[in-house]
């Protein structure tokens, strides 16, 4: 993609996919944030996807279908166990790793035999596949390392010029990206939390398991690299400090004193508005001039699971 190329934003599913089906990746909502898709057989718009947000090239991408009969035309010897997660959480914000079939166009998948498959519920993103008429790979649709974009201005702010159309929509509804569960092994492992947690997972499949942290870099490409980084130093705090420091923005679920001496404030209700205020608020920390975020931690059960695992990652910069 020409990097001065103007970035068309539409509100229809239909123009969105006839740009996607002459080859150029656009930027489409989903229930988790916002993706950047491209035919899973357009070799071409693969490379634009990798070259638009930087993303390196070992890092593979999630093939997008519209329901559950799609998925034996991708993979090959789906375990029981996978069909039972698809049945319980898809259309949703899961994502199964399987073995792909060996007739799959292999350009999105970065050399790997397996393929991760998400089947997502948001109306504008089902319309948007649809309308494509084939499966969309697509990875979050933000410059490689930034936090996921879950507004479209946030698409805008990272590849303007840099992807040729966005699809509009509202704000994402869960603000995290979907779970990742590699399938390839005898029980489903969590390669990457998200809103569908452990506990769920293990209701309907017992044996599943999170990944210890070693065993991740080998699993699961995408751990490897930098992430969610905003341009402001993050800060993980059990609890906001008596006095605000100076350029210091707080996210967290109690109310700090003083609200008005920080740059920014967002004290949340619960841990569902956390996940889905993050990376919103680190972007716009960043854009009100923070020098430092303040996160405070969450409890690593249910979903505070993924929002520490995003927290670590955004503070190891
Ligand atoms: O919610 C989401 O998953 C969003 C929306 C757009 O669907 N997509 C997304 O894609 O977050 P991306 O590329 O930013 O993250 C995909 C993650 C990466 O960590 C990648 O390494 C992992 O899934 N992944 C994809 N295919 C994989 C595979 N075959 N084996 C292991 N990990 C895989
Ligand atoms: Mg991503």
């Amino acid at each position: 993609m020409q990097p001065d190329l103007r970035t068309f934003i539409t509100d229809s599913p239909e123009r969105a996919a006839a740009i996607c089906r002459e080859g150029f990746p656009v930027a489409f909502p989903t229930e988790t944030v916002y993706g950047l898709g491209a035919r899973l057989s357009d070799e071409a718009a693969i490379a634009r996807i990798y070259a638009a947000k930087g993303r390196p090239p070992s890092n593979p991408l999630i093939a997008h279908v519209l329901d559950v009969e799609k998925v034996s035309c991708l993979a090959h010897d789906v375990p029981p166990f996978a069909h039972t997660l698809f049945g319980a959480f898809s259309p949703g914000p899961i994502t199964l790793v399987l073995r792909r079939r060996p007739d799959v166009p292999p350009h999105a998948f970065a050399g790997l035999s397996t393929i991760g498959i998400r089947i997502p519920s948001h109306p504008a993103a089902r319309q948007f596949i649809e309308e494509v008429g084939e499966t969309v790979v697509a990875p979050s649709a933000n410059r490689s390392g930034r936090p996921s974009p879950t507004r479209w201005q946030d698409v805008l702010e990272d590849l303007e010029g840099r992807c040729a159309c966005i699809l509009r929509g509202d704000p994402s509804e869960m603000g995290l990206e979907s779970t990742v569960i590699d399938c390839t092994g005898r029980a489903p492992l969590v390669l990457r939390p998200g809103s569908i947690t452990l506990e769920m997972l293990r209701d309907v499949v017992p044996s599943a398991a999170s990944t210890s942290a070693a065993d991740l870099l080998v699993r699961s490409p995408g751990t490897r690299f930098r992430h969610y980084a905003p341009r402001a130093e993050v800060v993980l705090i059990d609890r906001p400090p008596a006095i605000p420091p100076p350029e210091s923005a707080f996210i967290g679920l109690t109310a700090p004193a003083h609200a008005e001496a920080w740059t920014l404030v967002l004290s949340c209700e619960n841990v569902a508005e956390y996940a889905r205020s993050l990376f919103g608020f680190l972007r716009e920390a960043d854009a009100r001039g923070a020098e430092h975020i303040y996160c405070e931690r969450v409890d690593k059960t249910g979903l505070g699971v993924a929002i520490m695992d995003r927290l670590e990652r955004a503070a190891a910069g």
